[in-house]
């Protein structure tokens, strides 16, 4: 082999393992990107009790077996508590997201990753009321 045989060969392995090594970062920081996580439930809660006074007002919030419960403006939404990141308690900040205190992760009111390093969706729960009595599940 003489030396242009040796520096195209070389290039060409190079060029190689630089796309393989590209697509293997990608994939572990932003996962499938598509799959929520969260655990299975199916619970009701009183609005009535003292418990979860915090969801008589808009911004307020709950957090009950895995999942963040939130009054909007319009309705009740729940999501899965874990940061698909690396499990911290996210929480809702009254203007529509919910946002992660460890590394600033935001996830929208239907769990979708607007910013920072989550790579997938939180679950979003049905959130169904019959008077002071709310279901959620999913
Ligand atoms: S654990 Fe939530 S952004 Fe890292």
């Amino acid at each position: 082999m003489n030396r242009k045989e040796f520096i195209k060969t070389s290039c060409s392995l190079c060029s190689i393992a630089f796309i393989g090594a590209s697509v293997f970062i990608e994939s572990c920081k932003k996962g499938n990107g598509t799959t929520p996580q969260g655990p299975t439930v199916n619970f009701t809660l009183d609005l009535g009790s003292s418990s979860y006074t915090a969801l008589k007002t808009v911004g307020g919030q709950v957090s009950l077996n895995g999942v963040v419960v939130a009054h909007t403006s319009t309705s009740y939404i729940a999501v899965a508590q874990a940061c698909t990141h690396q499990g911290c308690a996210v929480s809702f900040n009254g203007s529509n997201q919910f946002v992660c205190p460890c590394h600033s992760g935001v996830f929208d009111i239907n769990g979708n990753v607007l910013s920072g390093p989550p790579p997938s969706p939180l679950k979003k729960y049905t959130v169904t009321q019959n008077g002071n009595i709310l279901t959620v599940a999913g």
